[in-house]
């Protein structure tokens, strides 16, 4: 886990709904290697990767996962043996 001030680890946080949630250093770059620079969030140093697939600004989450139905839950499956 990050510690509050570390500049060097990324967290990456996900939540069942809504965005995904990058914090840390990172460098987003398209396929062919040209540089995503993130919008101004209203958390400074939070990335929100979209996980709904609606967004309007792939790959950032515009907030459209408020109008998508729920997913499935997505728990884990059970560990055997
Ligand atoms: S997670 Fe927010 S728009 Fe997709």
């Amino acid at each position: 886990m990050s510690e509050e001030g570390d500049t060097t680890s990324v967290t990456i946080t996900i939540r069942p709904v809504g965005p995904f949630l990058v914090r840390g250093p990172v460098t987003l770059v398209q396929p062919d290697g040209t540089e995503i620079v993130p919008p101004v969030g209203k958390t400074p140093g939070v990335i929100k990767l979209c996980s709904c697939g609606f967004s309007e600004s792939k790959p950032f989450c515009d907030a459209s996962h408020k109008r998508c139905p729920p997913p499935p839950t997505t728990a884990a499956p059970p560990v055997t043996d």
